[in-house]
Parts: C-alpha cells; sequence; structure tokens
C-alpha cells in the first residue's frame, strides 16, 4: 500500500489579490523567506509516508519557481492540468497520477491545499493513522468553537446555529485513489474531496488537527501564518515537523 499527496495549486487566488492589489497568484506569494506554496510541499515532501508529491498547475502557469522547488528533490513531480475548478483539478491530477504511476487504485492519495503553509509532518502521520485501512477515508479538521450566527441579507443576525457536533473542514484529505475518482466524477461540484465521497453515501472519518493549519484566503492570513512559521523556527522545531 502506497500513500501519495496531491497539491492542487491552479487557482488565481482572486479573494487575496482582489485585498492586496497583487496580481500573483496567492500560492507564490512570498511567505517566511519562500514562495507560499514552498512550506506544505516541503512537509509533504519531508514525511516519511509518503511515496511521492504531485502538484497541480495551470497549464498557462509561469510563476512556478523551479530553483526553490529544485532543492525539494526528486520526490516531486509538476503537473500542468489545471482546470476551472478545484475539483477539476483534483481530477485531472489523479488521472495525471496514472499516467505517471500506472494504476494505483486502491493506494491512497492525500490531497493538499497550497494554501495551508502550515501543515506538520506530525499532522499527516496523526491523518494516516488514524484512517487505517477504513475505506470511507479521512480529514483532518478542528471542532467549531466559536459560536456560529445565520445572517439576513443587511448583515444581521437572523439565528444562532447549534455548533454542537460542528466541524471545519481542513486537508490533508485521504481517500482511495479510484474512489476519489468515482465520487468526483458523481458529484464534480463539490468545494472539498470529502464532499464528494460523501455523496456517495460513506461517512469519512473526522481527525482532530489545531487552528494552526490554517488556509491563507485573505492578507491577514499571511501574517498570521509567517508569525506561526516564525515562531516555530525560533522554538527550534525543524520546519514542518511538529
Ligand atoms: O481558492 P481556494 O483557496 O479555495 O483554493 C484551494 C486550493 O485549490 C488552492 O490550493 C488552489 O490553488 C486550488 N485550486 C486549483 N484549481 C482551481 C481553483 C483552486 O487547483 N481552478
Amino acid at each position: 500500500m502506497s500513500y501519495y499527496a496531491l497539491v492542487p495549486a491552479a487557482g488565481s487566488g482572486s479573494r487575496m489579490g482582489a485585498l492586496s492589489g497583487r496580481a500573483m497568484p496567492k500560492q507564490y506569494l512570498p511567505l517566511a523567506g519562500k514562495p507560499l506554496i514552498w512550506h506544505a510541499l516541503s512537509t509533504l515532501c519531508a514525511t516519511p509516508s509518503i511515496a511521492a508529491v504531485f502538484v497541480v498547475l495551470a497549464p498557462d502557469d509561469v510563476a512556478w519557481p523551479e530553483e526553490a522547488m529544485a532543492e525539494l528533490g526528486s520526490r516531486l513531480h509538476v503537473m500542468r492540468c489545471g482546470g476551472e475548478t478545484r475539483a477539476q483539478s483534483v481530477t485531472n491530477g489523479l488521472r495525471g497520477m496514472v499516467s505517471e504511476l500506472g494504476a494505483i487504485d486502491d493506494d491512497w492519495v492525500l490531497v493538499h491545499d497550497a494554501a495551508r503553509p502550515c501543515l506538520e509532518v506530525a499532522m499527516i502521520e496523526r491523518l494516516i493513522a488514524e484512517v487505517g485501512d477504513d475505506d470511507a477515508g479521512g480529514l483532518l479538521a478542528v471542532p467549531v468553537a466559536d459560536t456560529l450566527k445565520s445572517c439576513d441579507e443587511h448583515g444581521r443576525v437572523r439565528q444562532t446555529v447549534p455548533r454542537d457536533g460542528l466541524w471545519q473542514a481542513q486537508t490533508p484529505q485521504m481517500f482511495r485513489h479510484r474512489l476519489l475518482l468515482d465520487a468526483l466524477d458523481f458529484a464534480p461540484q463539490v468545494t472539498d474531496e470529502a464532499s464528494a465521497i460523501e455523496s456517495l453515501g460513506l461517512m469519512p472519518k473526522l481527525v482532530a488537527a489545531d487552528i494552526s493549519n490554517l488556509k491563507v484566503t485573505f492578507p491577514q492570513d499571511l501574517k498570521l501564518a509567517e508569525w506561526i512559521l516564525r515562531s516555530r523556527e525560533a522554538a527550534g522545531k525543524e520546519p514542518g515537523n511538529g
């Protein structure tokens, strides 16, 4: 049984660009001395259980920082087959993996957002250990801590939503290759892989992570991610290692 990582990185990061006034896709913005995407790729490449890491770029991507990525070694494979949506990029990536590796139906694929740079090796190992051989797969997630409100079109509270049993989904999300491909063919509109698996009637396992595995979406998230990475560095932790 092998484990592979798949990192969709074909987004334009429009929410980030619109607010920061920067045209560069968010995965390439500078973060703690490296391009943002470098951090997640570096952690995945440093995880002993993961045999290879595949990154999916937009076909017309001209900003991929070849030089910075070369140091991550031969376990990193670049595929220029990104699609219109995240789900399409993941689907194209799953098919591209078959072209490179051959049949990997029952092997595991850990899909991770390029925009979650504070992932740690220990988080990945915990996910793999807790999912085990459960065919429904699983994902890192955090229980919702804040009180949730739903609002009307004027931004006023309509009601308080009970938070019991609610979790925020993160990545990596891990599933068997064939099952994930079938699920995304069946439910191509999803915003994460777990939703596609759920649409087949399966119940992926939630594996508790922590909020440091944040997704960089808005400019202030970049500052927080920088602080987390620098604090770990100052505490003497190897980058990406919990
Ligand atoms: O935009 P958002 O933050 O939700 O994107 C999540 C991940 O999906 C990012 O890593 C982004 O690059 C990727 N993505 C993609 N192809 C798209 C849209 C997003 O690979 N068409």
